[in-house]
């Protein structure tokens, strides 16, 4: 029997990766890729879907709580999988109220629609509704920041620096609160730094890649040294796909690629490998365009993610190595860029 899921934010870079991968894997499902297209969402991402007899998008706001109970009602929906959400730490910093919006009070619009449709009460989900179950998407940044050493677990206290991190920890306590006071069967997933296609040009591998086949200076925030774990998208989507469909209700799943790096390295990965792949006019390397600029506020010195419980109870390990997933992403903005 066809189920309806809703998969919000589906036109952004992890939803718009992870919505062509769900709807070939899974026919069974009507995917609603519901999202409000800000300037993070790009429908050429999913042009990919146009045609499949499973999806459908719609624009629209998390934030209009009577468009999802609609939704609901409409599709009779018998999951969700939420992505959407103001991501870019440096847009928090300089206007904090719509990540407030989109992340706080979407996140709750979404949490009571679905409870208002799959249960009567708490603890009491309606006949035929048993199955049905809320993914939330999250980030590693909730925790705070690492010093050289540890990494996060699932047990880690919250520790938000940013407005970005304190709007994404709020959610994560909403829906967790949905679980313990109503019962609502839901998941939730904190993942490290994902890079891949269709990210947008305003994140740090884009943003490289694009400034050097433009030879624009690369920014580096302070001394390059804060650390990151990076993660290829496609390998984050699959762990939504199992925490979706074999995580416990009502945990938590870190997921990681056990693979840090400083941004100065990462930047200078990059550099290297477009000397090859695309080399500059002049013969010089790409770093020569590095620039180091002033620090972001309150920025993280490290995040590390301890992915070992997805990978104990689900089987989940990261697959794609950094150069092997750098290479396909390079392969992916140059194409891009020769469109241009
Ligand atoms: N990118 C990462 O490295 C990373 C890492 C860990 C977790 N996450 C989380 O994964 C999720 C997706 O991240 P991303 O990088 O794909 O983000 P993104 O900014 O690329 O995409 C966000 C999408 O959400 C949509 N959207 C924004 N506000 C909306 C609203 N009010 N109603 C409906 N749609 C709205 C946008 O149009 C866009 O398509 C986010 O929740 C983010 O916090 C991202």
């Amino acid at each position: 029997m066809t189920q309806a899921i809703l998969v919000t934010g589906g036109a952004g870079f992890i939803g718009s990766n992870f919505v062509p991968y769900f709807c070939r894997k899974y026919p069974q499902y009507y995917v609603v890729n519901l999202d409000k297209l800000t300037y993070a969402g790009n429908l050429d991402n999913v042009r990919e879907c146009i045609g499949l007899p499973n999806y459908e998008f719609i624009q629209g706001d998390i934030c209009d709580a009577d468009l999802l109970t609609e939704l609901f009602y409409r599709y009779d929906l018998r999951g969700v999988i939420h992505f959407a959400a103001e991501s870019h730490v440096d847009n928090s910093i300089t206007g904090p109220k719509v990540f407030v919006s989109t992340n706080i009070e979407g996140t709750f619009n979404l949490l009571a629609a679905a409870y208002e449709h799959w249960m009567n009460g708490p603890h009491q989900v309606k006949p035929g509704y048993e199955h049905c179950r809320f993914h939330h998407i999250s980030t590693d940044e909730v925790y705070g920041s690492l010093g050289p050493e540890g990494f996060f677990t699932e047990t880690t206290p919250y520790a938000p620096n940013s407005p970005y991190s304190a709007s994404k920890a709020s959610s994560d306590l909403m829906v967790r609160a949905y679980f313990h006071t109503y019962g609502l069967n839901v998941t939730t997933s904190n993942c490290s730094n994902n890079y891949g296609p269709k990210q947008h040009r305003e994140k740090l591998i884009p943003k490289t890649i694009e400034r050097c086949l433009n030879e624009q200076p690369i920014p580096i925030y302070g001394n390059g040294l804060n650390v990151r774990d990076w993660l290829y998208v496609g390998d984050h989507c699959r762990a939504i796909d199992q925490i979706f469909h074999q995580g416990r209700a009502g945990e938590t799943y870190n997921v990681g690629g056990r693979n840090e790096q400083n941004n100065l390295n990462l930047v200078q990965t990059i550099c290297t490998m477009l000397d090859r792949m695309y080399p500059r006019a002049n013969g010089h390397t790409y770093a020569e365009l590095i620039t180091y600029v002033s620090d972001r506020p309150g920025h993280d010195l490290r995040y590390a993610i301890d992915p070992s419980k997805i990978e104990r109870e689900l089987g989940w390990r990261a697959q794609v190595a950094l150069q092997e997933g750098l290479t396909s992403t390079i392969h992916w903005y140059l194409a891009s860029h020769k469109q241009y």
